[in-house]
């Protein structure tokens, strides 16, 4: 009997891997804060199992939580979630069982937000305040490379050394909090302005020590958290680095320094790259379809990694150009995914996919 043909699934609905991680695709789900964390613990909620396991039972390949603090004043405002206690651990544990339980894989986005740390929830019911929360309305102090503030923002206390070790080692207790919560993945928050892209940037780091001046000087603190985490993360699981590739601003932070950071990265055991931009300093970004995808594919040459583009791809057809033309490997859906969390299940029906394994079983009556 001649064998069966074998359907190549289009590359968007192709599994992948990531160490020992299979994927059963390559969409991923972008971190989103959802500042839903109104007891102000940073233990995640039934928003978040519900947020989460939405996108696990709509077909997500990679599920990436919002920006998770590592400590207390890593948090980007008072609701965001943390991986910092036991607490925590135990609520994350139930939300990642759910979404392995579905199909879906889930990594932890771990984060310090550095200067931009004590700010108001971007939440209509915070009435359009912005800016610092004042310690009396339960902000706190915000940390950054220096005493420079953010603009709009209150000035942060510089970092002393001791200050820095203590990052480096929650960023690791972080990891080992993930593992014992379920995460399949750590991604690491180093981009848009919070604090490892501040140490990135030549804006804003100007410090004069062994974490400033030079590119080494700037890229080590992204390495010894990077090192710290990879020795805590079990070898078999995958690491992740969000990036900035660009401040877009002339004599800031570049491609160009980019790629010498994920050469490093590359080095010291990371297994893939998420590619951003922006966000360390007030610039003119022209946002617009795909914007930031010729940054991948640039990263995506300089190195053997693997790569996830991500921005205003919304589109499944588009997604799936992005990997046919081999700009990215990966591709991170963010705010379509959050108007659609059966974004994946449009997306195989629209490529000609019928994948029963994209849908739980009580849904699969309504399947495409
Ligand atoms: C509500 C919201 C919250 C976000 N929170 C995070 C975050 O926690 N961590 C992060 O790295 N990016 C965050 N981002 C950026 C997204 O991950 C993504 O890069 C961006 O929205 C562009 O992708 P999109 O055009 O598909 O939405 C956020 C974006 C939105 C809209």
């Amino acid at each position: 009997m001649a064998p069966a043909p074998t359907v190549t699934p289009p590359a968007l609905l192709a599994p992948a891997r990531l160490r020992e991680l299979e994927l059963r695709n390559r969409i991923w789900l972008a971190p989103m804060c959802q500042y839903m964390v109104e007891a102000r613990d940073g233990v995640p909620t039934d928003w978040h199992l519900v947020h989460l396991g939405a996108r696990a039972t709509g077909g997500f390949g990679l599920l990436i939580t919002e920006a998770t603090a590592v400590s207390p004043e890593g948090r980007i405002s008072p609701q965001d979630t943390g991986i910092w206690s036991e607490e925590q651990v135990a609520a994350w544990s139930r939300i990642t069982s759910f979404c392995r339980d579905q199909g879906a894989r889930i990594a932890v986005q771990l984060a310090h937000a550095g200067r931009k740390a004590s700010t108001w929830p971007a939440l209509p019911a915070f009435r359009g305040r912005r800016g610092s929360v004042p310690e009396l309305a339960s902000g706190w102090r915000a940390l950054g490379p220096t005493a420079d503030p953010f603009p709009g923002l209150d000035a942060p206390d510089a970092m002393e050394h001791e200050d820095i070790a203590q990052v480096v080692e929650d960023f690791a207790d972080g990891a080992r909090r993930a593992e014992r919560a379920g995460f399949d993945a750590v991604e690491l928050h180093f981009a848009h302005g919070y604090l490892v892209h501040e140490f990135l940037s030549p804006l804003v780091n100007t410090r004069r020590d062994e974490y400033g001046g030079d590119g080494p000087g700037r890229r080590r603190l992204a390495l010894e958290i990077v090192r710290a985490v990879r020795a805590a993360w079990p070898e078999h699981k995958p690491l992740v680095v969000r990036l900035s590739a660009t401040d877009w601003i002339d004599g800031g932070w570049d491609i160009t320094q980019s790629v010498e950071l994920a050469r490093d990265l590359e080095e010291a055991g990371v297994d893939a790259l998420h590619v951003s931009t922006g966000g360390a300093v007030a610039a003119d970004i022209a946002v617009g379809p795909e914007y930031q995808v010729g940054f991948a594919r640039t990263l995506r040459e300089a190195v053997s990694l693997p790569v996830a583009a991500v921005g205003l791809i919304t589109e499944p057809a588009a997604a799936q150009d992005v990997l046919e033309r081999g700009d990215a490997d990966f591709v991170a859906v963010g705010r379509a995914g959050l108007r659609e969390p059966g974004w994946p299940q449009r997306a195989a029906h629209e490529l000609g996919v019928r994948d029963p394994a994209l849908y739980p079983g009580a849904y699969r009556r309504g399947s495409w």
